[in-house]
């Protein structure tokens, strides 16, 4: 089934076969056509050009058409890191938190994530499921056209597969692309209070194991940080994962300069996440690598913690993605259209820059980017259709008024 999207005022994004990410100067660069039309073939976009359509032998009866009335068509968003997989919600530590306690010390008082571990035990596997299919249908709806979702809400073998398999589940039941991570280590379970080394010892023995026999998880994660995991425990269950074929998506740097940087760097690890805190050390070790550095602003927004240095990064030839950390902890909001303004207004990106971060460079962080994140031909056709705009920068400038006319998802109209 083919569909022809014409009538398109500006096709952004625009990128060559082969051009898996974007790094340094490139990330400021966004190709675009005026006056364009676009054509999906099933699922995938299949080619595109100027004028009104690409000729008459290809205007078929059955030929569906959509018209962009001259707004942009630009690839939907790709969310490289989410944890949206959870039960209820941490309102009452949102409470605590402006009463004035840090993430670190709601954590410590036994809240946090181990708050979100206690409540998902008690829920039930399907309601798990509607809860999460709720936040991904609505992620979806604001542009989401793929995202990785991560375990580590379990922190038991038993919850943590319970988790995947929901993440599972919310792939077949939606079209958009979604990749697992199994984040066993994103907390020392409850039952391994005050032995963290043995839990990580069952992290690799047990749970591992199970989740790839299971083919449960694309991806493996740590949270290596001050209070969570030392870069030694990272590089201990990352070479337990590559045993599975497993590559590292690595939580780093996001309260202290962990270490995890150099972690997953030193295992290959596909992206490191967070960044708030780095230095140039950590920019030295990342150049010449196939890491991709991922900061993500909507937790330095809600925790008040310090923005990833993104334009140092550019500055100094690394590429950057940007993705939502969507999570009831430190960013309770998977919009990636707030992340890609948050990119511009508080790291100083442009909106170029901001929207490769979002787009191509999201989909090298979850290993996709042959498949989404670019206009083009063989990718998935999961396509934004907006509202007329003047500019792209208007995307993120007036990032609260709505711009979305239509969603394309694997070549059909949402
Ligand atoms: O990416 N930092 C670790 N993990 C999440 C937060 C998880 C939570 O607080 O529930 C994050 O910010
Ligand atoms: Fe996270």
């Amino acid at each position: 089934m083919k569909t022809l999207i014409r009538n398109i005022g500006k096709l952004v994004g625009i990128v060559p076969e082969g051009t898996l990410r974007k790094e340094g100067v490139e990330m400021g660069k966004v190709e675009t056509l005026d006056n364009a039309w676009l054509m999906t073939d099933g699922d995938k976009i299949l080619s595109f050009g100027t004028g009104s359509h690409p000729g008459d032998g290809c205007i078929t009866e059955d030929l569906l058409t959509i018209d962009a009335e001259g707004g942009y068509v630009m690839p939907s968003f790709c969310d490289s890191h989410s944890h949206i997989v959870y039960a209820g919600s941490r309102y009452g530590e949102f409470r605590d938190k402006i009463d004035g306690l840090t993430y670190e010390q709601i954590a410590a008082r036994g809240g946090g994530i181990l708050n979100s571990a206690d409540l998902l035990h008690e829920t039930s596997e399907e309601e798990l499921f509607r809860q999460s299919l709720g936040r991904a249908v609505e992620v979806m709806y604001k542009g989401t056209g793929a995202m990785e979702i991560k375990s580590g809400y379990g922190l038991n073998t038993e919850d943590e597969l319970k988790m995947l398999r929901v993440i599972r589940r919310l792939r077949a039941s939606l079209p958009i692309e979604i990749r697992a991570t199994f984040l066993g280590a994103h907390a020392v379970g409850r039952a391994y209070a005050g032995r963290q080394g043995e839990y990580v010892d069952m992290v690799c023995r047990e749970m591992l194991p199970a989740v790839a026999d299971q083919g449960l998880a694309d991806f493996v994660d740590v949270f290596c940080d001050r209070g969570f995991f030392t870069p030694e425990e990272t590089m201990q269950i990352l070479d337990a994962a590559q045993v599975f074929g497993l590559r590292g998506k690595i939580h780093a740097n996001e309260l202290a300069v962990s270490g995890g940087v150099q972690a997953g760097v030193s295992r290959g690890a596909l992206s490191v996440d967070h960044l708030e805190q780095t230095t140039d050390a950590e920019m030295k070790v990342l150049e010449g690598t196939d890491t991709m550095p991922v900061m993500l602003p909507g937790a330095s927004f809600f925790s008040c913690l310090p923005y990833g240095r993104a334009k140092d990064f550019i500055r100094g030839g690394l590429g950057v993605a940007l993705a939502s950390d969507y999570n009831p902890g430190s960013s309770p909001s998977g919009d990636m259209r707030f992340i890609m303004a948050l990119g511009c207004i508080q790291m100083k990106l442009t909106p170029e820059e901001s929207f490769n971060a979002c787009t191509l460079n999201g989909a090298y962080a979850m290993g996709i980017s042959r498949l989404a994140g670019s206009v083009t031909p063989g990718k998935l056709a999961n396509l934004i259709i907006t509202e007329p705009l003047p500019d792209l920068a208007f995307i993120a400038y007036s990032h609260h008024t709505p711009f979305i006319k239509h969603l394309i998802v694997r070549g059909k109209q949402l």
